[in-house]
């Protein structure tokens, strides 16, 4: 048996970023998928990474509700507090991204200015605002948890979009209406964006 060839040609230094595209195929980016509970940002994300996965691209979805069992288990629902889960999900995301990974962060992050922080952690270029629009009525008529009807019952405080804002973004990287679009589609919408923008052909590795 001969030695094993080395994927890199360099034995020696750092393991750069470009090494790390070239290894992974893609450009490292985080989805970022915003809005409100009940939107489809779940169900989108684990669709999307799937897809990803089964193509070969090394990805991972870091979920809102998943992470509050978790790394945010400390954190409420308050500004400050979904601030600091914001903050915490993109230094997470960052460095993943450093590692060479696709991450699908899926939170509701309803407010302009924390979303714009995590943009800044991520990384201007790295960064894909994807805004999932639903209207309160339609994510309150799916209702899949049962929680627009607490909200609106009072029994839960500081609910976004009954007792607490959403700011939709003014001027997303894509913008994906899941009130008309069925979740395949919304997901075939953003791997389009990710195969003309991030994936497999060496050009978009370049950028
Ligand atoms: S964020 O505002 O800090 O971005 P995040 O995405 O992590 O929110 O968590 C949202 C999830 O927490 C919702 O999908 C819902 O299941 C749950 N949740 C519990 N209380 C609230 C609340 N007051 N407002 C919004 N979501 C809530």
């Amino acid at each position: 048996m001969g030695q094993p060839q080395p994927f890199l040609q360099r034995f020696h230094g750092e393991v750069t970023a470009r090494d790390r595209m070239q290894m992974f195929r893609h450009k490292p980016v985080t989805i970022w998928l915003t809005g409100l509970s009940g939107a489809g940002k779940s169900t989108i994300a684990f669709e999307l990474e799937q897809q990803l996965a089964s193509l070969g691209h090394a990805c991972y979805v870091l979920d809102g509700d998943n992470i509050r069992h978790g790394l945010a288990s400390d954190l409420g629902f308050d500004k400050k507090d979904r601030r600091e889960n914001i903050r915490r999900v993109a230094h997470v995301a960052q460095l993943m991204n450093d590692a060479g990974l696709i991450v699908i962060a899926a939170l509701i992050s309803p407010m302009r200015e924390d979303r714009a922080m995590a943009r800044d952690i991520i990384g201007p270029g790295n960064f894909i605002e994807t805004y999932l629009s639903a209207s309160v009525d339609t994510c309150a008529g799916r209702d899949p948890k049962g929680l627009y009807a607490k909200a609106r019952a009072g029994e839960i405080a500081s609910f976004t979009g009954v007792s607490a804002a959403y700011e939709a973004p003014a001027d997303p990287d894509l913008k994906i209406d899941t009130a008309t679009q069925t979740p395949a589609e919304s997901v075939a919408n953003i791997f389009t964006y990710l195969r003309d923008n991030c994936l497999s052909n060496l050009a978009c590795v370049e950028r």
